[in-house]
């Protein structure tokens, strides 16, 4: 065995458990005990049927299997070669029914098959058939081979007939923590990232990996059917990621989930010898996000990365020179070893490339330093993730050796740390407008795994094509992983993973209809062994019909966004997003709809008949005139006047956001540019110069005005903000408090706090949150729910004088003069505070106006709520348990017919939507949407309208925005409710002007 030189890795790069001396001794140890075995073995069924046999052949050995071994160094994963798998088949690896075993035909639906014609545009075909068996698409197309069919016995084949609705591949998620961020989450099985280093490669995903998830049937029915599943990003190298299929397999183990289980996956040598099938790819998830940023800066990153792949480069070295030497037949054969190092094993194989890396970097900075370490080392990048800069500096990324990699990103949520402050919504068209392959991604936590196909709609809505945002979230995911050949796709060969949609998939509010995976459908589900958490009924019988609704069954019209996308061009990514003030006269033609606040409901003031759009003529910011356009004639002046085609679009009262903190920060993970951190009065003692043991706080006193997060809000109709100064929780922070002080309520188009009009109202409303301790705390103890509920219980009883802050602040809360919003998320602890709350209007005598936000489970007293007069604010319409609190979801379509905000509303509740991060206060008009088709006829799009404007300031008590000077937003070519539409003025009586966006 040739000399080993090992560079000094620094502490970083080193397992705390694994000295390099022992490490080296270990592995000779191995490699002894494997020699004097001589150990040769068949192993690993993967539990499918048919059953893989893997033959493994020892390390050391003869001199053929030397040579075999030498061999399989430079054997890959040959593309060609899988490829050619796919049309051959007739079973897939990957099928057991069990007694099942049915085959299904899909007639007469609109198949996007994600293949290209001749032409380059993606495959579509109308009035098709799709046959699945065995796992696979064995037909596809206008008329599926009569002795396909015949050969199936008719009692296990079901016929569903789509009458034109839309089938895709099954998306496929490229950034998924499903299983190792099991849901819901608690402390013993959190395993989706390390601590241990920065450097660890050895680590696997398939190891932490719960099947028992609830978020894989949740997003299995929102479409997805494949995800890889990353060990983490806060570490340089997280270890070896896995690309698995969501559903539950008879087997039951999550082995059996991955998709191309690699060669060797459960043996420590031999890899890559199998004979019979083509050698499998690899997955690496590397990082250089801020997260990693625990271990050090870039330069200690860059470091620990560059000493890893040294490490794994001098191993590969001296495997060479030994093959080499093996080859030429001069060796000595007695001790003949083959060099290898266990620890480096993956390293190993992305620098011989048999890996497709996905790397989570972000700025410029970062994604130069990967490509710099990628062309050092020869290696190849296949995905960069997150990569919010990439649209600024394409060349750069062009610039890897190895071929460029796909760019996979968020279609909105920026700017809420210093990586993403110059993301862009426009990135994804951009990035497509230069021939980079696009993958739309979920977040974690902040864009759970349910909404993959939102972020695929947003990313059309700012310019993707129909067809490649489609493609981002199936084919493109899917070839980017190395498993094109497979899945992604609809084509004859490939694994049955299928998508039915209700609508154009692209339509705000789509949802499957059904799901199959391996040609075993999986959604609607069915209850049969209590093995799933939500039941969906039963099938009807072998014969089934979809209706899909009629009126959306084409992709929404797409607004042109040309001007803003060059001007975060010009800007690098931060254009100015100002208004251009208009105070002479504007006048608005082709309007469809007119809007207005009444006192407490959005008011019709003009509907256009079906011929003739309407005229509205603004003068000084105030409406003047809504009619048609006689009723609306100018007469001629030398007055200067503004023209805009609102392209049959509508005027509607701008959108109040409610539950982040806008406008209380710029970016959320600098804290520099943040109030700060707040003082818990449960567990630290208020410093005396405060005398007020609450230590209230005022979020008035915290506002910054013109953040990037605010001038987004504004620009997407979100004219007015309340905010208070709780955040949302963050991981391992123990940053929890009960008393979060008063809300204030704000224009989010203000410069600063003294111009006129900047605050709609100082103190809106008091602000508690009741919550059980994290499962992921880290830090001193939590105070416990009954200690907060004691605390909250003797404020409101007026125990507390009210010569303080908290004193009084608290009596008025409990005599009604302000609303207590509570952040609740359990029903027992929503029921302890309807109790509580009788308790104190028992005592003191007064009408306490208490509501809830977040409230996942407010559903499960949906009656008591509403006879409480409490009202609800929900944060989240797709909501995933990301705490034992909120662990009783409903999750509404496909699972279940009824939504948590539907059930709230026919309990008669008052109800409000908000959002947890000022991210997403922008997305409001989407969301509206979306409750508008999940809610369906029950509420008039009005209504749906005041879940965001009249009920909300109602429940949280902003009284400042009079029908008189409320802002109203004009958009293009649509409502708030259609993707078609865009946000192109808004009207602001109280400023006296128009603002041109
Ligand atoms: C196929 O679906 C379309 C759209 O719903 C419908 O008009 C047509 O009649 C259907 N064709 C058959 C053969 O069922």
């Amino acid at each position: 065995m040739p000399e080993k030189t090992y560079a000094p890795l620094s502490d970083l790069s080193t397992p705390p458990a694994l000295s390099l001396a022992r490490k080296t001794v270990t592995v000779l140890f191995f490699l002894a005990i494997s020699l004097a075995l001589w150990w040769s073995y068949d192993v690993v069924s993967v539990g499918s049927t048919p059953a893989r046999v893997y033959t493994y052949v020892p390390a050391s050995a003869s001199a053929q299997e030397i040579l075999r071994r030498c061999n399989s160094f430079n054997a890959r994963p040959d593309p060609s070669v899988l490829a050619s798998l796919g049309p051959k088949r007739t079973i897939s690896d990957r099928y057991d029914p069990g007694k099942q075993n049915m085959s299904y035909l899909i007639t007469n639906a609109t198949i996007f098959t994600g293949m290209k014609n001749e032409d380059g545009s993606v495959k579509i075909i109308t009035g098709s058939d799709l046959l699945m068996t065995n796992g696979l698409i064995r037909a596809i197309g206008r008329d599926v081979p009569r002795d396909l069919l015949s050969v199936i016995d008719s009692r296990k084949l079901s016929v569903i007939r789509a009458n034109g609705s839309w089938v895709t591949p099954g998306l496929v998620d490229v950034n998924s923590q499903l299983g190792v961020f099991s849901s819901p989450p608690l402390r013993a099985s959190n395993d989706f990232d390390s601590k241990k280093g920065p450097i660890l490669p050895w680590l696997r995903s398939i190891d932490g990996l719960h099947t028992r998830d609830n978020n894989f049937e949740l997003a299995m029915a929102a479409g997805t059917t494949s995800a890889q599943i990353l060990p983490g990003s806060s570490n340089s190298i997280g270890g070896e990621a896995f690309v698995v299929k969501l559903r539950r397999t008879a087997e039951g183990s999550a082995v059996s989930m991955i998709v191309d289980p690699p060669h060797g996956l459960n043996s420590t040598r031999g890899k890559g010898l199998d004979q019979e099938e083509p050698m499998r790819w690899r997955h690496l998830m590397q990082s250089c996000s801020e997260k990693t940023r625990r271990y050090g800066n870039r330069m200690d990153m860059m470091w620990s990365l560059r000493s890893a792949y040294h490490e794994a480069r001098l191993v590969m070295q001296a495997q060479d020179a030994f093959c080499a030497k093996a080859e030429t037949g001069i060796w000595d054969d007695s001790r003949a070893q083959v060099p290898d190092d266990f620890q480096w094993d993956l390293l190993l194989d992305v620098l011989r490339g048999k890996v497709k890396v996905t790397s989570d970097c972000s700025e410029a900075i970062d994604l130069d330093n990967m490509i710099r370490l990628s062309n050092e080392f020869g290696f190849p990048l296949d995905i960069f993730l997150h990569a919010s800069e990439a649209y600024l500096v394409p060349a750069l990324v062009n610039g890897s050796d190895a071929g460029t990699p796909a760019i996979a990103l968020l279609s909105t949520g920026y700017h809420h740390s210093r990586e993403s402050y110059r993301g862009s919504e426009f990135a994804p068209a951009i990035l497509a407008s230069r021939n980079f392959s696009v993958i739309m991604t979920t977040d974690g936590l902040i864009v759970n795994s349910r909404q993959l196909i939102d972020e695929a709609r947003k990313a059309y809505h700012f310019g993707l094509s129909e067809d490649l945002a489609l493609a981002s979230v199936t084919s493109a995911p899917a070839k980017a992983l190395g498993l094109g050949y497979r899945i992604g796709v609809l084509e004859e060969g490939y694994d049955a993973d299928v998508v039915m949609w209700d609508s154009h998939p692209l339509q705000l509010g789509a949802s499957p209809v059904h799901v199959w995976i391996d040609g075993m459908r999986q959604i609607p589900l069915i209850k049969e062994s209590g093995r799933s958490t939500y039941s969906s009924g039963t099938i009807s019988g072998v014969e089934e019909s979809v209706d899909p609704d009629e009126t959306r069954q084409n992709a929404p019209g797409q607004p042109s966004y040309e001007k803003e996308t060059r001007e975060t061009l010009n800007w690098d990514g931060l254009p100015p997003l100002m208004g251009l003030p208009e105070e002479s006269r504007v006048v608005f033609r082709n309007v469809k709809e007119v809007w207005k606040k009444g006192r407490d409901k959005i008011e019709e003031s003009f509907l256009a008949d079906k011929e003739t759009l309407g005229t509205v003529i603004v003068e000084n910011g105030k409406i003047t005139c809504v009619g048609t356009s006689e009723d609306c004639a100018l007469v001629p002046s030398n007055e200067r006047t503004v023209d805009i085609d609102l392209q049959g679009g509508s005027i509607s009262p701008g959108l109040l956001t409610f539950g982040s903190p806008v406008g209380l920060e710029e970016i959320d993970s600098e804290s520099s540019t943040s109030d700060g951190d707040l003082l818990d009065a449960l567990s630290v003692n208020i410093p005396n110069i405060f005398n007020d043991v609450g230590g209230m706080i005022r979020a008035f006193d915290a506002l910054v005005f013109d953040t990037r997060h605010a001038r987004m809000a504004y620009r997407f109709g979100v004219t007015t903000a309340t905010s208070s100064l709780s955040k949302p929780h963050q991981l391992y922070k123990n940053d929890d408090r009960m008393i979060w002080g008063l809300s204030t309520t704000f224009r989010t188009a203000a410069s600063h706090v003294l111009e006129p009009g900047a605050t709609i109202q100082t103190d809106t409303a008091l602000h508690v949150r009741i919550t059980r301790p994290r499962f992921d705390l880290n830090g001193p103890p939590a105070v416990s729910v009954s200690s907060q509920l004691a605390a909250l219980r003797r404020l409101l009883y007026g125990w507390e004088s009210r010569d303080t802050d908290t004193g009084l602040w608290f009596r008025k809360a409990a005599e009604g003069v302000i609303p207590l919003i509570v952040e609740v998320e359990s029903a027992d602890i929503m029921a302890s505070l309807i109790l509580l709350r009788h308790e104190v209007d028992g005592k003191i005598g007064g009408q306490m106006r208490m509501v809830f936000i977040g409230a996942t489970e407010s559903w499960l007293l949906a009656k008591e709520i509403g006879q409480a007069r409490i009202g609800v604010i929900l944060t989240s319409l797709k909501p995933v348990a990301t705490k034992w609190d909120e662990r009783r979801i409903l999750p509404g379509p496909p699972l279940t017919n009824q939504t948590a905000l539907g059930m709230l509303l026919d309990a008669g509740v008052s109800v409000g939507i908000g959002v947890q991060h000022p991210q997403a206060v922008m997305e409001t008009r989407f969301q509206l949407s979306q409750v508008l088709h999940e809610i369906g006829a029950s509420l008039s799009p009005r209504e749906v309208y005041g879940l965001a404007t009249t009920n909300l300031e109602k429940i949280l008590g902003v009284k400042g925005i009079e029908p008189e000077s409320a802002d109203l937003v004009a958009f293009a070519g649509g409502s708030a409710f259609n993707l078609s539409s865009k946000v192109v003025a808004v009207i602001s009586p109280q400023r006296g002007l128009v603002d041109l966006l």
